[in-house]
């Protein structure tokens, strides 16, 4: 039995058809209803919240788990990464006010000393300190757009995928920063102790996002 974590909410459906075109087990995931764990022929799947799931298979609760890099990179945590699936494609950027955009589109210096809200903390201090930009963070746990409507933050650092969210708020993309996708991933100690049972699975997954 092989124990697969998988991120609810918006990439799950992403990560469902990446298992089934796989050939792995996926009638009673497709119907867990609340149930966040199911159990399928020789697989149990695990329904974390998106950043948990690099936390399930550091302390082995999982063997194997499909998660966002921008999760995976925020949690700042060692796992080992086994193929980027090029799937749930998006990206890190710093948005703002459409004004701030037009002013400072493309060049992050003139963010210097703003606060910017964000749930990627992490991410956003190692990002802006390699642009030698200087902030202040607001952390809030999703969201994020709303905060410079209510004058809690000056812009936002966040994930965009199709820029609906951005645009429903009056925001728009100052700068693009990290290309994010869906990794599968394993623990150091699956890899060590159980690859010989993980190994098919990883090639099967492999083959799947490659023939898509
Ligand atoms: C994510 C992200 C953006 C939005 C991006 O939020 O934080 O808000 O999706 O997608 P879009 O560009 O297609 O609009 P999510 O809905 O996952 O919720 P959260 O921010 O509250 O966690
Ligand atoms: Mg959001």
């Amino acid at each position: 039995m092989l124990t697969f974590a998988l991120p609810t909410g918006r990439s799950l459906d992403s990560c469902v058809d990446i298992l089934e075109r796989a050939g792995l087990p996926t009638a009673k995931l497709k119907d867990a209803g609340r149930n966040l764990v199911i159990e399928e022929t020789s697989f149990r799947y695990l329904l974390s919240k998106p950043s948990d799931v690099p936390a399930m298979v550091y302390y082995g609760a999982a063997d194997l788990a499909l998660a966002g890099s921008d999760v995976i990179e925020e949690a700042g945590i060692a796992l080992t990464e086994l193929l980027d699936t090029g799937r749930g494609r998006c990206v890190m950027a710093v948005a703002g006010p459409e004004e701030m955009a037009e002013k400072f589109g493309g060049h992050v210096s003139g963010l210097m000393g703003l606060k910017v809200a964000t749930k990627y903390t992490r991410l956003a201090e190692k990002t802006f300190a390699e642009w030698g930009v200087q902030i202040k963070l607001l952390k809030l746990n999703g969201s994020v757009e709303l905060a410079p409507a209510l004058g809690l933050a000056d812009c936002i650092f966040d994930v965009v995928q199709t820029g609906g969210t951005l645009k429903a708020n009056g925001l728009r993309v100052i700068k693009e920063t990290m290309p994010v996708s869906l990794r599968l991933v394993a623990g150091i100690s699956s890899v060590q102790l159980r690859w010989g049972s993980l190994f098919g699975v990883v090639e099967a997954i492999d083959s799947a996002v490659r023939a898509a």
